[in-house]
């Protein structure tokens, strides 16, 4: 990692001293609080020209390449019918699962401020996107009850598919945390509402080993597939946290960062 170039950026973990976190998804706040936020600065080691050395299994992210269009103005029903299998061949190719599901996505623009209907803004906060309890209900929420009893026997990994559409990230990339750089006690439960289910997400506190790192410049042709859960405790990475950060670096000007997630999930004989 020495020898990579860095940009110095901040992020917002979790405030250890706030209440305890809960988020509403496009949901106005019951009277619950939100999260409180501690800006850190950061280190983010760019992984350009060095992206081979760092694998789902080791650090819980890895780059690869993508060829199949997708845009912002795709209709919910296409995004499934065509986008999901091409993203789940993508993440069986990467990890030799032998079933792969996608169930969700977001759109995201860092044009829009608010949710919008069509894009979401960037996530502005470090987290992790599953728990180790949410993580086997949602393969219960999104496959049944009947498949989750089958598939939950066998190992799986929850893995998005992070990329860039329209054109190359100026700035505000993704910034993801080497997973063997974080330690059990930075992960915080945080309480999410959306609008049809309860559930719950990781938010991170701060902790001075945390490793950063991002893909400069990132393009339409790559893709970051970004490890959110894996029931393996064998002692390969098992999560992801990250975060949207400024890069110091981007040009005056910089178009909006426009990118889409396709979460899925893998199973393994
Ligand atoms: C994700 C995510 C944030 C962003 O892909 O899970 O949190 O700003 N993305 O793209
Ligand atoms: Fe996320």
């Amino acid at each position: 990692m020495a020898s990579e170039p860095f940009v110095v950026s901040s992020v917002n973990y979790l405030d250890p001293n706030g209440p305890p976190p809960a988020l509403y998804w496009r949901l106005p706040p019951a009277d619950a609080k939100e999260p409180q936020w501690e800006p850190r600065d950061i280190e983010v080691h760019d992984i350009r020209g060095h992206e081979h050395d760092y694998t789902m299994e080791e650090h819980g992210f890895e780059v690869t390449s993508i060829d199949f269009e997708v845009d912002i103005k795709t209709d919910k029903a296409t995004v499934q019918s065509e986008y999901y299998p091409a993203c789940c061949e993508l993440v069986k190719k990467a990890t030799g699962a032998s079933e792969v599901y996608a169930f969700d996505y977001n759109f995201r623009s860092s044009a829009v401020t608010e949710y919008d209907e069509v894009a979401d803004k960037p996530a502005y906060l470090v987290h992790n996107d599953y728990t180790e309890a949410s993580a086997p209900q949602r393969v219960a929420i999104e496959l049944g009850e009947a498949e989750a009893k089958r598939l939950l026997k066998k190992r799986f990994a929850f893995i998005n598919v992070w990329r860039p559409i329209n054109h190359t990230v100026e700035d505000l990339p993704l910034g993801v945390i080497a997973s063997k750089s974080t330690a059990p006690e930075d992960y915080v439960t945080c309480a999410m509402y959306w609008p049809d289910r309860d559930g719950e997400t990781w938010m991170v506190k701060h902790n001075p080993a945390h490793e950063w790192f991002y893909l400069s410049r990132m393009r339409t042709d790559e893709a970051l597939l970004l490890k959110c859960y894996d029931s393996a405790t064998d002692g390969r990475a098992r999560y992801a946290p990250h975060s949207a950060f400024e890069d110091p670096t981007a040009p005056p000007n910089a178009r909006p960062r426009e990118s889409v997630e396709c979460r899925t999930v893998a199973f393994f004989d």
